[in-house]
């Protein structure tokens, strides 16, 4: 018998629906998709495309309607709520379209809360905040709150954050969405370092077409469906 190889992971026929006001909305169609390790994909599409459900249920934050997420084979919503809570917070790293990093707290302050959550000591954590500040150029910056810094500055706190218990998938919510192209190719510089040296897997949804198209593999959505399965594998310059 030939040897199957599980994929890192794997989307299949996932459907999700909302009912707002009795009104029905399919924002997932039936989605199916691998992603193996090591791949950067790009997400686009128009706005309402489904892109952030999508997202969302590859991170297993929001439980699909029907269908499911594996990794390595293992259904993720199949898990006990203990063994999800723990696989959110170590093996996935979120950076949301908004930085979301908490006003009153400093940057290393931030990225060190995300350890903490995840069961670090106090000073372990705070370590491996400067390292990460360190990595995405702001160990400068560590002692500023979020209204110190620039928008650019403030995506690469959240990356620090998102990176800071060394998850396997990183899952990018138009992480350059509100910045120039300068300081978006910044943070896509950033990325792209990071899937080589470290070799994390990242999903990004980006507006950038030609970001996306630098990304391993670049996907698009639309009415909650891939729509371009097969498009543009190509390499790294
Ligand atoms: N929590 C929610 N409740 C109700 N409808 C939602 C919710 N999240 C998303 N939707 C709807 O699902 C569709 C897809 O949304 P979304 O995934 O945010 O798209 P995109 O990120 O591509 O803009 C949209 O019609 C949106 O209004
Ligand atoms: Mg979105």
């Amino acid at each position: 018998m030939p040897e199957e190889t599980t994929p890192f992971i794997k989307v299949e026929a996932v459907h999700r629906r909302f009912l707002i006001g009795g009104k029905q909305i399919n924002a997932l169609n039936g989605v199916s998709l691998t992603v193996e390790r090591g791949e950067i994909v790009g997400f686009t599409g128009v706005s309402g495309a489904g892109k952030t459900t999508l997202l969302y249920v590859i991170g297993a934050l929001d439980k699909p309607t029907s269908g499911r997420v594996l990794y390595d084979g293992r259904d993720v919503f199949a898990m006990s709520e203990k063994d999800l809570a723990a696989f959110r917070s170590r093996r996935v790293g979120f950076v949301f379209q908004s930085s979301n990093l908490l006003p009153e707290f400093t940057a290393e302050e931030n990225v060190a809360l995300a350890a903490m959550i995840a069961g670090e000591n106090r000073r372990d954590a705070i370590r491996k905040a400067d390292d990460l500040l360190n990595l995405v150029g702001l160990s400068g910056r560590r002692g500023h709150r979020p209204g110190e810094l620039s928008g650019g500055e403030q995506q690469r706190v959240s990356i620090a954050r998102a990176l800071v218990n060394n998850p396997s998938l990183v899952l990018a919510d138009e992480p350059t969405g509100n910045l120039d192209t300068v300081t978006g190719e910044e943070v896509f510089g950033l990325i792209r370092r990071l899937n080589q040296e470290r070799g994390q897997t990242f999903v990004v949804v980006t507006h950038n077409l030609a970001l996306a198209a630098r990304m391993t593999r670049s996907l698009s959505m639309r009415d909650g469906g891939i729509v371009d399965k097969t498009a543009d594998v190509l390499e790294f310059k």
